[in-house]
């Protein structure tokens, strides 16, 4: 197996999803984290497969000055596109994680590394660079694609085949991940390096409703359910996403 670049076609997929309310839902969550955990001055940021850049240019918009790094161009040239029309600068990279630590000189105040980790061969591997490119008083933005809530989707969608197989991983050229990631193995694989300050799901109820509950709910509600939610003792763990904000040790 290897890392997956995302080509044209998952570009196009990317781009729909993020457009509808599962995106809008996970992007208010990841801002409601941040928002509540950074320092209100303007920090140096790193995108680490930073896809069409919708994190980052929130984050342009508020002051941080912003690195892009990403192997797929088609997704790169989303972000320069995005950039652009909304008037903000940043520098962007044509790189994967691999080659990080030789083309940049400085740790990064605030390291982005989301939902990239289920797309790598490796994903364990990725940890000991991010812990290197972030400075150390600063934050590591981790979200995941959890493979706990897939677990949940297939029970409750009677699946109990696939689930006996242990068969989690998308087909090649869909766009369900190649690795879900197990949240237990991560915490043990991060607990050496990182203090793990703020844990949140990202749609702990939404991609569960019944369709026509979906169909019918103003995202407006939503938002604000999901929200209100994200961190719930027993909701926070079916996210369909993790974000896991962490300070190095
Ligand atoms: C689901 S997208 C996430 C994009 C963005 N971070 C976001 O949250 O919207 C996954 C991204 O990881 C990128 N990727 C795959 N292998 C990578 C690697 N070795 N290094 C960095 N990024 C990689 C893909 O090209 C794709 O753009």
């Amino acid at each position: 197996m290897s890392d997956r670049h995302f080509d044209e076609l998952a570009t196009r997929f990317a781009e729909k999803i993020y457009g509808g309310a599962k995106g809008a839902i996970r992007l208010a969550v990841l801002q409601a984290d941040l928002a509540e955990a950074l320092p209100d001055r303007p920090l140096r940021v790193l995108d680490v497969g930073a896809g069409l850049g919708h994190m980052s240019l929130w984050l342009a918009q508020r002051g941080h000055q912003i690195t892009l790094a990403e192997p797929a161009e088609p997704m790169l040239e989303g972000a320069r596109q995005r950039f652009a029309e909304a008037g903000q600068n940043a520098t962007f990279l044509q790189a994967p994680w691999q080659d990080l630590l030789g083309q940049l000189q400085e740790p990064f105040d605030l390291v982005l590394c989301h939902a990239v980790l289920e797309w790598l061969a490796e994903p364990a591997a990725i940890l000991p660079v991010l812990h290197q490119l972030t400075a150390k008083n600063g934050w590591l933005s981790l979200a995941f694609y959890n493979k706990d809530a897939l677990i949940y989707r297939n029970l409750l969608k009677g699946h109990f085949r696939k689930l006996r197989k242990e068969h989690f991983a998308g087909e090649k050229q869909s766009l369900t991940p190649q690795q879900p990631v197990d949240p237990r193995e991560l915490a043990t694989q991060l607990a050496a390096d990182w203090q793990v300050e703020s844990r949140s799901g990202v749609r702990v109820f939404h991609d569960y409703m019944p369709q026509q509950f979906q169909a019918k709910a103003k995202l407006i509600d939503l938002l604000e359910m999901e929200l209100a939610h994200r961190r719930h003792p027993s909701f926070e763990g079916l996210g369909r996403y993790l974000h896991w904000i962490c300070r190095p040790r």
